[in-house]
């Protein structure tokens, strides 16, 4: 079985069903289904395959932080995925994955000298530069030691992706990327420096896009771009596409993969470039979920609440971006459905999961998942009210392993100490 399935009212990763990976492992643990995963990447590769030649196939360089288990990301690099990164410590994951270099990607606004240079010592594909001050400094560290720094000027193309406030990127409001007239300058004043090589653009406008015009309308903008570069008998040789392609997590409807491609060929593929694409959400967003316990059901006059034990500090998305996540009980029962709200111990409002859901009478140590979480979940978890990280599983097939064991308050204190001045 492929994904999260129900079995005879069971849920299942693959071939486990989550009844016994909570009995193995205990709660709260992210589960990866390594079969979605795998469909996940063939979907995409599948449909630049249909509508792209064979020596055009974009590279698919995973957004690190959308999921940075160094499991994960072996798994990715199997399937012949790059990796977009964005800190130094994604860099040494991507290592620990055997992610070549000239397959990542290194984007972000405020890279550290530190970052750069041992981004440049590793022979990466490409710097995606975000500002002039930046591309100043790659310069003067390439100089340093004595590595000419491949790099990517970012285009803000002022293009409203239309997605939630804090996950927009391209508007000329956001700090990413810079506006065309300040890129066409600084490629040129790049071609001219002895330490840069200036080799395309990169873009990215948002993230949990679920319509294509957003990204035409940013697409024409970088190609047109793109052809004054070549006019300009300037060097260009990637167009780094971003991420951004959404997910079903409720009743929206994600962008067909096909049509998206349709965009890239018809619009990029005519500039003849190697095209790089970074997308995280789409690849394990769901093909992961969150499995927790219910510790108490609270009868209100008011409300139900089923108090269960992972928090805001486990997934922080719904109390971050008022996100929509489904979530079932491990083992439906054939009961009239109840409504509640699904809250974590944390001693705030807004560690609220959701709210009015309807599931099956629910008791203390229902399992739950929350689906839909295999990305931007592990990865923005937190020790708040010193709570340990959780485990992270993956299940292939009828096999399934602990990739990050639990954490522990053993682990958390480690690291603090009390000056003997106290
Ligand atoms: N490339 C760049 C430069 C990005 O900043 C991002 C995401 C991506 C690629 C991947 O985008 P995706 O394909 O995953 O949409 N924590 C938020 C999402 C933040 C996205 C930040 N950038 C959430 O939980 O919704």
């Amino acid at each position: 079985m492929t994904g999260f399935t129900d079995k005879n009212g069971v849920l299942y990763a693959d071939d486990i069903s989550l009844t016994e990976i909570a009995a193995v492992y205990g709660t709260p643990s992210y589960v990866y289904s390594a079969s979605k995963i795998r469909a996940n990447v063939r979907a995409l590769q599948q449909a630049f395959l249909d509508t792209l030649p064979e020596h055009a196939q974009p590279l698919i360089a995973f957004a690190c932080k959308a999921n940075s288990n160094i499991a994960v990301l072996k798994l990715l690099q199997t399937l012949g995925l790059g990796i977009d990164i964005v800190s130094g410590g994604e860099l040494k994951r991507a290592q620990a994955a055997g992610i070549s270099a000239p397959k990542t990607v290194f984007s972000g606004v405020g890279k550290s000298d530190a970052e750069i240079i041992s981004a440049l010592k590793s022979g990466i594909l490409q710097i995606n530069v975000e500002s002039a001050p930046e591309m100043e400094h790659i310069a003067v560290l390439a100089e340093k030691i004595g590595i000419k720094a491949p790099i990517a000027l970012r285009l803000n193309p002022d293009e409203d992706a239309g997605t939630h406030a804090k996950i927009t990127t391209g508007t000329k409001e956001n700090k990413f990327g810079m506006l065309r007239e300040e890129v066409e300058v600084l490629y040129r004043r790049a071609a001219d420096h002895p330490w840069l090589e200036p080799q395309g653009l990169s873009l990215h406008i948002g993230s949990q896009l679920t319509t294509l015009e957003p990204f035409a309308a940013a697409f024409k903008k970088l190609a047109d771009l793109a052809q004054w570069i070549k006019e300009q008998g300037l060097p260009l040789t990637t167009l780094d596409l971003g991420g951004g392609l959404g997910v079903v997590y409720n009743q929206e409807k994600a962008p067909c993969l096909k049509s998206y491609a349709t965009l890239v060929r018809d619009i990029i593929h005519p500039l003849d470039t190697q095209i790089i694409l970074e997308p995280g959400r789409m690849i394990t967003g769901e093909a992961g979920l969150l499995l927790t316990r219910a510790l108490y059901v609270k009868e209100g006059q008011h409300k139900s609440f089923v108090i269960v034990d992972s928090g805001m500090n486990d997934l922080a998305r719904p109390a971050m971006y008022d996100a929509f996540h489904p979530i079932r009980m491990v083992e439906n029962r054939d009961e009239p459905m109840k409504t509640y709200d699904i809250v974590g111990p944390i001693c705030e409002t807004g560690d609220t999961f959701a709210k009015g859901r309807h599931l099956p009478p629910a008791m203390p140590g229902d399992l739950l998942a929350i689906m839909v979480s295999g990305a931007y979940g592990y990865v923005m978890a937190s020790n708040y009210n010193t709570r340990s990280l959780p485990a992270e599983i993956l299940v292939d097939g009828d096999k399934h392993a602990l990739i990050h064991e639990r954490q522990s308050v053993e682990d958390i204190l480690a690291q603090e100490t009390i000056p003997d001045w106290l």
